[in-house]
């Protein structure tokens, strides 16, 4: 049973992405537009931070006092998971491409920011750990990544794979992982059902839109073009110069 009502300004997860002036989706993947938070800009929301919310907390069980790293903490999912993490009180290491990019992640709340263009990824969160290492870490790179992600995590770390911009085969040093006691996982929003994306939706609406409220979660907008120039949009997003997300707008 949903509380919406017929006039309610609402944004939505969408079963699996899409462009339109209008959309069907059931009640329970709609959240209200936060307080304070424009219409438009509001439509950054969903999809990042229900794929963010799920991944570090149910997958990833993160907690309080942990290290979280998250890879491209300058992309859509990136730049709400860095706030997100920071919001549940984890100690979060991001990393970004260039030095301006690393930069708007500490912004955002991260404790440090990795330059991977210009550093080692390794040996930066082992240093920014005192040689620990990362308890979780949310992954958009995927197979290529696989070998330093087990390197780099900390003892019983957990590794979350939601994005394979590196490839979707790796090779998994499996002393490696026993040693470490550490989890390789990874999931997407998409192939789950309608049940259970609206119990992901629930809990971001629980716990992550009071942290919109009071300001900690704020949506990341690049830039905002018109519908029918969708194809500048994917040119802007392939240039590489985007930090957080495009909005097609009517
Ligand atoms: N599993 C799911 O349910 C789910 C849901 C949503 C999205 N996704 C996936 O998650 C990924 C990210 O989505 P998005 O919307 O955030 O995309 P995005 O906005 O394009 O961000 C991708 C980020 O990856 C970073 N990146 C590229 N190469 C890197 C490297 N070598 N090291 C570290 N970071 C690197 C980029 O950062 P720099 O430019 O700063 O290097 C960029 O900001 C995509 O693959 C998408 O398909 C999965």
């Amino acid at each position: 049973m949903s509380s919406r009502r017929v006039g309610d300004q609402v944004v939505a997860l969408l079963a699996g992405g899409g462009y339109a002036e209008q959309v069907v989706v059931p009640a329970g993947q709609t959240l209200p537009v936060p307080d304070g938070v424009d219409l438009v800009d509001a439509a950054a929301l969903p999809e990042a931070v229900c794929t963010a919310w799920t991944n570090l907390v149910d997958t990833g069980r993160l907690s309080r006092g942990e290290t979280l790293l998250v890879h491209g903490g300058s992309g859509g999912v990136g730049s709400v998971a860095v706030q997100i993490g920071a919001a549940l009180g984890a100690r979060v290491v991001a990393t970004a491409g260039g030095p301006e990019r690393a930069a708007r992640c500490r912004e955002l709340g991260a404790s440090v920011a990795v330059d991977h263009r210009a550093q080692d990824v390794v040996a930066a969160v082992r240093e920014a750990t005192d040689g620990r290492g990362a308890d979780v870490v949310l992954d958009v790179l995927g197979g290529g990544a696989l070998g330093d992600n087990v390197r780099l995590m900390a003892t019983g770390g957990r590794l979350v794979v939601i994005g394979l911009q590196q490839g979707r085969t790796g090779e998994l040093d499996l002393a490696r992982l026993m040693a470490k006691r550490a989890t390789v996982t990874g999931t997407t929003l998409r192939s789950r059902s309608v049940q259970e994306k609206a119990e992901v939706v629930a809990a971001v609406g629980e716990h992550v839109w009071p942290m919109v409220a009071d300001d900690r979660v704020r949506p990341v907008v690049h830039a905002r073009l018109p519908l029918d120039e969708a194809d500048a949009a994917h040119a802007l997003l392939d240039s590489g110069q985007v930090f957080g997300k495009v909005l097609l707008v009517p």
